[in-house]
């Protein structure tokens, strides 16, 4: 759907043009860090976290204005999470969004404290913001540091690092994509609702939601990993080399493809209620 498309474009660039105000001036000694901030942070990529967020919270009659420090916060964490997991001590992967992985562009230090600096820089951003009162930003700051760290992205990095070049149950398997990569969107949708103090049964139904479509994009990323092109997804196959497991290599690609459909239906239902 045509229509569709470009409406989505708009809200991607108009996602990056708030980005962009929420960096640090490059200035100072430090100033090559900045820049390896800006060269992950701004190198595409398909902003799936803040335009949940945004969609989440203009829903609920919400303020996009409000919002936009919170999406570029959640950007943020995610970023820094790839420019890590890119890492030669992680997935040792040479492209990202289409570009050079950071490490490649500048070196590897430079990448380890580019990401550093953007997750701290993400809680400063939060912190930072007149927009919202502090009791809700502390609010904010618990859930999203919860599901960035130990409870969340890193524990799921941590079972996946861990999980390579072994055999693994499905439960760790699904420990894993809920944790990597369904703990942030998840975030993406609970923060709106906390700051709108949305609770109950609206609550409870889209983070279901959420969760559901965390694991179906993590299945549907394995997917693209075996079946992917590069102009499309800017990166190169690397599960296979790195032997991890995924839902193709424990199921196959066809029952994989129907695991996908199946938790794509799930959440749809979700949504229409
Ligand atoms: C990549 O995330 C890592 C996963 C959690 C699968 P995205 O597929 O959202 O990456 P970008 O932000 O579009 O580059
Ligand atoms: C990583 O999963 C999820 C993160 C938390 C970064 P992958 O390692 O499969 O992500 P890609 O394929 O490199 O984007
Ligand atoms: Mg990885
Ligand atoms: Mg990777
Ligand atoms: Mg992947």
């Amino acid at each position: 759907n045509l229509d569709f498309k470009v409406q989505k474009e708009q809200k991607v660039r108009e996602i990056e043009d708030s980005l962009q105000n929420y960096l640090p001036k490059q200035k100072g000694y430090q100033k090559i860090i900045m820049e390896a901030m800006e060269y992950s942070l701004l190198a595409g990529g398909k902003r799936l976290r803040p335009m949940l967020m945004k969609e989440t919270y203009t829903l609920f009659g919400g303020h996009s204005k409000v919002i936009e420090p919170f999406m570029a916060a959640i950007e943020m964490v995610h970023t820094y999470s790839l420019v890590h997991d890119d890492l030669p001590a992680m997935d040792d992967d040479t492209y990202r969004r289409g570009k050079l992985t950071t490490h490649k562009k500048f070196d590897e230090a430079t990448a380890i404290l580019a990401g550093d600096a953007l997750l701290t820089y993400a809680f400063y951003v939060i912190s930072a913001s007149e927009k919202i009162e502090n009791s809700g930003k502390v609010n904010i700051i618990r859930i999203l540091s919860d599901y960035s760290g130990i409870n969340g992205m890193v524990g799921g990095q941590y079972v996946d690092m861990e999980s390579e070049n072994k055999e693994i149950s499905f439960d760790t398997l699904k420990y894993i994509h809920s944790h990597k990569t369904g703990k942030l969107l998840k975030a993406a949708v609970e923060l709106p609702l906390e700051a709108l103090a949305i609770e109950g049964k609206q609550k409870e139904v889209l983070l279901e939601y959420s969760e559901l479509i965390g694991i179906a994009f993590q299945i549907k990323d394995d997917l693209l990993d075996i079946e992917g092109d590069f102009e499309k997804t800017g990166k190169e196959s690397s599960d296979e080399k790195n032997n991890k497991t995924t839902y193709p290599k424990l199921f196959g690609l066809e029952k994989t493809k129907e695991i996908l459909n199946d938790y794509t239906e799930k959440a749809d239902r979700k949504s229409v209620v």
